[in-house]
């Protein structure tokens, strides 16, 4: 059952928090719907621009809605992931999507309030909720580039008058995380002080932790060993702190570069152990279930499993 992203807000707000996984393919699909059925918890499917163009748009929406033909117990909102103004309309019009992001973090504030508030405006006439951000996250964004030395902190006042003036429904917050495999150095890692504060200024209001994946060691090592190249001192979100944020108002928790080092990790062992090999199937199934055991796990540190049946009651 597709429900909106302010739905699962409301039942899990200061309590756990939702994962929001990017998926591109088929084997992603089947091994989210598995995984979650598995962890008997609610998720939000996101799809980036990046995305909706590798697989065409209409045919992740047939993945999707075949997928969740074989799992119907599945609760789950679709979501754009970092959308730009027009992209929003197109997937607002769609019918599909129960969720969008308009990224207008880039512009100005007053231009980010406005861009905000026209997509609030058509989004909300259809009952679609609407996530913005503010602030910038380090890293690589779709196609912006923001150097990581100008990377900003979310302001907590900011935070509070651009909810009030643009309408959004939940609010993506820079507080330390960026995307990709590289996030932090040293003992660098989430800014609790400043979650807290945008809490304070924000009560009850969703915040949104983009750049959330853990980039575990072990999936980097065994990437390398089986001849990959990845920086070893790639570094993520430690997940074991995602129990201290929800409570804290994140409720929505991005992950999207986690499921890509599954995804070479079984793909690069499959073909080192086997050299003769071309049946990418075999892989194939393989992956499917390492990401579904793998989204057990998240829904467990994110506090998300065991919550489908409460959920159901609740948007019933
Ligand atoms: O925030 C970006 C997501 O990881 C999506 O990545 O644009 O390469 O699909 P993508
Ligand atoms: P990661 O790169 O940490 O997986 O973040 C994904 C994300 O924020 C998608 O919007
Ligand atoms: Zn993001």
């Amino acid at each position: 059952m597709i429900v909106t992203t302010a739905q699962l807000f409301q039942e899990a707000y200061g309590r756990y928090a939702v994962g929001a996984y990017n998926i591109n393919n088929m084997e992603q699909a089947l091994g989210l719907f598995q995984g979650h059925i598995e962890a008997q918890a609610p998720f939000i499917i996101q799809l980036s621009k990046g995305a909706r163009k590798y697989a065409n748009a209409r045919v992740l929406e047939a993945i999707i809605r075949a997928v969740e033909s074989e799992y119907p117990e599945a609760i789950f909102a679709v979501h754009l992931d970092h959308g730009d103004e027009q992209t929003c309309y197109d997937c607002i019009d769609s019918g599909f999507y129960s969720s969008v992001m308009i990224d207008a973090s880039h512009e100005t504030f007053a231009e980010n309030v406005a861009i905000t508030r026209r997509v609030v405006e058509r989004a909300h006439a259809k009952g679609i909720s609407v996530e913005s951000e503010l602030g910038m996250l380090g890293g690589v964004e779709e196609d912006i580039k923001v150097d990581e030395k100008h990377a900003m902190l979310t302001d907590p006042d900011e935070a509070q008058a651009f909810v009030e003036a643009s309408g959004c429904d939940s609010l993506a917050v820079a507080i330390g995380t960026s995307h990709g495999a590289y996030k932090f150095a040293g003992s660098q890692g989430l800014h609790f002080d400043r979650i807290e504060a945008i809490q304070a200024a924000l009560p009850g209001f969703p915040l949104v932790m983009h750049g959330s994946s853990s980039v575990p060691q072990s999936e980097v090592q065994r990437i390398n060993a089986a001849g990959g190249a990845l920086n070893p001192n790639a570094k993520g979100v430690d997940d074991s702190q995602f129990g201290r944020a929800a409570k804290l108002g994140v409720t929505k928790v991005n992950i999207d570069t986690d499921g890509r080092l599954v995804w070479t990790r079984v793909h690069r062992e499959f073909f080192r152990d086997h050299p003769e090999g071309f049946d990418f199937r075999t892989p194939g199934k393989e992956y499917v279930k390492a990401y579904a055991d793998f989204i057990v796990d998240k829904s467990r540190k994110l506090g998300s499993a065991g919550h489908l049946e409460e959920v159901r009651a609740a948007v019933m």
